[in-house]
């Protein structure tokens, strides 16, 4: 696979071809997504809910995220890296976005950024885009503001608010982000929203009419037994994977069938001798 860019991202929408994202914290995944033709990995904000044990992304800093992202990139995949913009890195001036989001690219090695929000928000990634940074767009049900919007609950469920939301995705398009991902809104109010735009959707929770998906790797892995949203498809039972191979190690190790000599070394038969020579002298 030739590396993924924002224009080629662009450009699916226009051929058609359905664009598939997933987030990733770490190289070794990076790699196996890059291999496997993901056209995007997102090192979201989700590594708090996946990896760190948070309760919501709110907890998740820019640090973070840059450690997280700069991992995915050492792994050089060929996949487009999109490094999330973390709660309140962005929101407290121009500047600070401008700045925190040039880490994201410089220390992070992110490739572009995504940004929660419209509204205000919308005059910042148009700062953004202008500094020469790629922005992807983040609408609907927006992770970061679970407090204002009352939980984790479907967007758009109204023809207002549907209307709403094609009006800040056609802010965001102005302003110069290159996609935007849909989050937990019905199947119609995305199809709105991505007929009414020139750049590409990228669906969560939003139905079949996107123009790519992106899901949390660890959820369709099957990490997580208790996380079951109706929109979540799991594609392998990780977990049962782990919990099958920590059973069957824990019980050869405690039977003392593993480690074996096929996963030991030995000294030569010369040395050996003289090794227990020295430490076990023969009798006479
Ligand atoms: O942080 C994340 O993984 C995301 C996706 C759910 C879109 O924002």
């Amino acid at each position: 696979m030739a590396r993924k860019t924002t224009f080629k991202i662009r450009q699916m929408k226009e051929t058609g071809k359905k664009i598939v994202m997933l987030t990733a914290y770490d190289a070794p995944t990076a790699k196996i997504l890059s291999d496997s033709g993901v056209d995007i990995i997102l090192v979201g904000d989700s590594v708090g809910n996946s990896l760190l044990g948070y309760e919501s992304t709110i907890p998740v800093t820019l640090d973070d995220i840059i450690h997280h992202c700069a991992a995915v990139s050492r792994a050089k995949p060929k996949s487009l890296i999109v490094g999330d913009m973390p709660f309140m890195s962005y929101k407290v001036s121009e500047e600070q976005a401008l700045e925190n989001c040039a880490l994201m690219l410089q220390v992070g090695g992110a490739e572009a950024v995504k940004i929660e929000g419209a509204g205000r928000v919308t005059k910042i990634v148009e700062a953004v885009v202008d500094s020469g940074i790629p922005v992807m767009g983040h609408i609907g049900l927006t992770p970061q503001s679970i407090y204002e919007l009352g939980g984790y609950r479907v967007q758009g469920r109204t023809k207002e608010n549907t209307e709403e939301l094609v009006k800040q995705a056609l802010a965001l398009q102005d302003a110069g982000a290159f996609s935007i991902v849909i989050e937990l809104v019905p199947s119609e109010t995305a199809k709105m929203i991505t007929e009414a735009l020139d750049i590409p959707t990228i669906g969560i929770g939003a139905g079949p009419n996107c123009d790519g998906q992106v899901l949390v790797l660890w959820d369709m892995l099957g990490l997580f037994d208790d996380f079951k949203p109706k929109f979540l498809k799991k594609y392998a039972n990780v977990s049962e994977v782990i919990r099958n191979a920590v059973a069957e190690y824990s019980e050869e190790v405690r039977n003392g069938v593993f480690p074996d000599q096929e996963h030991s070394f030995e000294m030569s038969e010369e040395e050996s001798g003289r090794l227990y020579g020295r430490v076990k002298p023969k009798k006479e």
